[in-house]
């Protein structure tokens, strides 16, 4: 493996200093939770070394909301160890991936220090950002491995519909090739949920975690799921080896969150949508930037036009040091710095449209 430390990561405001940052849209996930609004009580907790596929009835809250069975759920911390996971168990050097791009950093920097060979299957703005079916089919070949989508996708909040998931399941299946689905975000669909892939065929793995609809991502709980249970045995033995269980205590909040997860939902999904009609009507006025309208997630992806005469590099500059904002730069997703991704789901709506007011004049301020 050769790891090389990401953008995303060295530029997040945790790294940087959240105090640093006045307004923050670099998020993808909704507001973190306190430990407090879960008012739990762990002091009879026993800090033993946890089950090593992960808590038994947190797997089987898990299992029982994606359909499937608790033995094909494998708890990791968070999505990000399920996909490492998933990446050192499939590829070795020169196996050929085929993954989305932009992408979560992560999706194809793993793959990239495993030294797989890698092609990327573009998202176009001008195709809605939404993968291309039949451009992906011809990308697969006899060398092919492994095809790794995110749904909905980060970081430009795009969807594939139900009829489209199970085209691209059948497509994998009939060319022998496992499909990768990052459901970090199912539950953040704007239509509703699509049903976990993995639950549609046992050549379909899905990842997923408690970060980013529930603010959770402090616990590090995630998981995959899979239907085969040989590969299954192969994830575990990963698991063991990079960190045996997870940490009890993680796994017990997450439990005690999911068995009264209805009692939080009402406030996350209305907080959601409020902050994404603000977003909606700021788009609307803007005149440098343009975007797809995002169909899942609490991100979106805008550009700034071709035709704009805003200095892109005077725009961060003044958007960063002037009004303390910070969005995603394009980079952080190996894309041109004109894209940006704004995390709308983390601010208080007024901080949003704070941020977001922000972003307009550094624009202004920034046209030459
Ligand atoms: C698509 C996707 N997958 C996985 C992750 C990792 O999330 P976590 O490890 O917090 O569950 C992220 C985080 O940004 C993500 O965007």
């Amino acid at each position: 493996m050769k790891y090389v430390r990401m953008p995303i990561e060295i530029e997040s405001p945790e790294q940087m200093g959240y105090d640093n940052v006045k307004y923050n849209l670099t998020e993808s996930s909704f507001a973190d939770a306190q430990l407090g609004d879960l008012d739990l009580d762990l002091r009879s907790l026993v800090l033993c070394y946890g089950e090593h596929q992960g808590n038994r009835r947190l797997r089987e809250l898990i299992a029982v909301e994606s359909g499937v069975s608790p033995d094909e759920v494998l708890i990791t911390a968070g999505a990000a160890a399920a996909l490492f996971v998933i990446a050192t168990s499939l590829l070795r050097t020169g196996d050929h991936l085929l993954v989305e791009k932009p992408n979560y950093a992560t999706n194809i920097e793993t793959p990239r220090a495993i030294g797989a060979a890698i092609d990327f299957h573009e998202l176009r703005f001008e195709e809605g950002f939404r993968p291309n079916l039949d451009r992906l089919a011809a990308q697969i070949h006899s060398k092919t491995k492994l095809v790794s989508l995110t749904v909905p996708h980060n970081p430009t909040g795009s969807m594939l519909s139900e009829a489209e998931l199970r085209q691209l399941i059948e497509l994998c299946a009939n060319k022998g090739v496992t499909l990768l689905v990052d459901e970090t975000y199912r539950e953040m669909a704007h239509g509703g949920p699509l049903p976990v892939a993995a639950s549609l065929s046992d050549r379909v793995l899905s990842v997923s975690s408690l970060s980013k609809t529930w603010g959770l991502p402090g616990i590090r709980i995630g998981w995959l799921i899979c239907r085969d249970p040989k590969l299954m045995e192969t994830f575990l033995a990963a698991k063991e080896q990079i960190f045996i269980c997870n940490s009890v205590v993680d796994e017990e909040i997450a439990r005690r969150f999911l068995e009264r997860k209805d009692r939080f939902a009402p406030a996350v999904f209305s907080a959601m949508q409020k902050n994404f009609a603000v977003v909606k009507e700021w788009m609307q006025k803007q005149s440098d930037l343009e975007w797809i309208q995002p169909e899942g997630g609490v991100v979106c992806f805008p550009r700034f036009r071709d035709s704009s005469s805003v200095d892109i590099e005077r725009f961060y500059r003044v958007l960063n040091d002037k009004y303390k904002t910070f969005v995603g730069p394009g980079h952080w997703f190996e894309m041109e710095r004109r894209y940006l991704r704004i995390g709308y789901g983390w601010p208080k709506a007024e901080e949003l449209k704070a941020g977001l007011a922000a972003i307009s004049l550094s624009a202004a301020e920034a046209r030459s």
